[in-house]
């Protein structure tokens, strides 16, 4: 996978998961919960290993430059958001409200990203860059992901 296949295959399981979540009640507070954790851990790692990958290497190009801090922008309030709702209690009709609102702005970022900012960056990339980085991307992505998870109980409870 090049790196506009691995990043459009993130954005597709959070667009999967986000319709799942809005399909949530208040009252399918486990589920809500379970689903919000993993998506926001999964949103977290794709914007920060975005970042380090794609977007460290195309914001020093002129032409990309512009477009690449406003992501980076978009990125930052995504990520408030996200530290937002993980602290509100999930079950309440508010919360619905807010990951709404979150939603569509990532929904909107992703499409941004897939619609505009892919077309001007494979004009850059050669084909062996986008392959090379699609690679880099994933191997970080996993190492990110694994390292944001909270520690278990049982992980301390056995060292005891
Ligand atoms: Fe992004
Ligand atoms: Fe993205």
């Amino acid at each position: 996978m090049d790196i506009f296949e691995r990043i459009k295959k993130d954005h597709d399981d959070a667009r999967a998961l986000m319709k799942e979540l809005k399909d949530t009640t208040a009252r399918a507070e486990k589920t809500r919960r379970k689903l919000f954790d993993d998506f926001k851990l999964d949103m977290w790692a794709h914007h920060k290993v975005e970042e380090a990958v794609f977007y460290s290497y195309l914001r020093d190009d002129t032409k990309m430059s512009i477009d690449s801090y406003e992501a980076l922008n978009e990125h930052h309030v995504g990520n408030g958001l996200l530290e937002e709702l993980d602290t509100f209690p999930v079950a309440s009709e508010e919360w619905g409200v807010k990951f709404g609102a979150l939603s569509e702005l990532i929904e909107h970022h992703m499409d941004e990203e897939e619609d505009e900012f892919f077309p001007k960056a494979r004009k850059l990339l050669s084909k062996d860059q986008a392959a090379l980085m699609g690679e880099r991307f994933d191997a970080r992505k996993k190492v990110v992901l694994a390292a944001l998870k909270p520690l278990k109980e049982s992980e301390i409870e056995a060292a005891a």
